[in-house]
């Protein structure tokens, strides 16, 4: 759109390698990167710090409200702490997705979301880029995969870490997750209107982060 600092958003499932294949695309372009699931996570970290009831609307909205962290050099703090790896924990990504479901909460980090729109330009990634937080960006991408390359993917990365899992257990999980994400009242997952469906499941990083690049230069203006 003329006038506006432009933005790419890339949205999809869980494991889809948003949050990878989106830094990199912001990294050549030399835009800026949001890492809108961040925000639901450090939310749902001060929650679980608070003690607070995760279905509590007034005071998980307060603590949504309140939070204002830091992003500089692919590191994220909050205060003085530097939380980038806390908030990749599995407890506070459960946390995460339960905050993630209440209006409120969703309303409250908009504003926060919409201010990373700065120049020479933007790329989001998350649930709702393109249709709810940034619905005239100027690329849509709804990055996909199967359910079976995803828990690949994760399994991989699971083992890495010495973590024991089998396959089966982690298809099925990402089965059920994307169930969830889809079925919710609010923001559910679903491809923005104009999104062009990206499917990675037989694609590599890279292959994918060409993709988008010659989307984002062949676009009409
Ligand atoms: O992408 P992620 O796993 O870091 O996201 C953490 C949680 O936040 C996930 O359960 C979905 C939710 N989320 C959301 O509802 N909307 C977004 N734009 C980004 C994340």
């Amino acid at each position: 759109m003329k006038g506006q600092v432009p933005v790419i958003t890339i949205d999809g499932p869980t494991a889809s390698g948003k949050g990878t294949v989106a830094s990199k695309v912001a990294e050549a372009l030399g835009f800026h990167y949001l890492d809108s699931g961040a925000l639901y996570r450090i939310v749902g970290l001060v929650c679980l710090r608070a003690n607070v009831d995760l279905k509590d609307i007034a005071a998980v909205t307060a603590h949504a409200m309140g939070i204002s962290p830091v992003f500089a050099g692919g590191r994220i703090s909050l205060g003085s702490e530097d939380i980038t790896n806390v908030i990749r924990t599995e407890d506070v990504g459960q946390a995460a997705s339960c905050i993630a479901v209440i209006p409120s909460v969703r309303n409250a980090l908009f504003e926060l979301q919409r201010e990373a729109r700065r120049e020479p330009g933007l790329v989001a990634d998350g649930r709702d880029m393109g249709s709810i937080i940034f619905p005239d960006a100027e690329l849509k991408i709804f990055l996909t995969a199967s359910a079976e390359a995803r828990a690949h993917r994760r399994y991989k990365q699971l083992i890495e870490k010495g973590i024991d899992v089998t396959l089966d257990d982690l298809v099925k999980e990402m089965k059920e997750r994307d169930l969830r994400d889809m079925r919710r009242a609010h923001a559910p997952l679903a491809p923005a209107e104009g999104a062009k469906i990206l499917d990675s499941s037989f694609l590599t990083i890279q292959e994918t982060v060409d993709k988008i690049l010659y989307w984002w230069v062949s676009r009409s203006h």
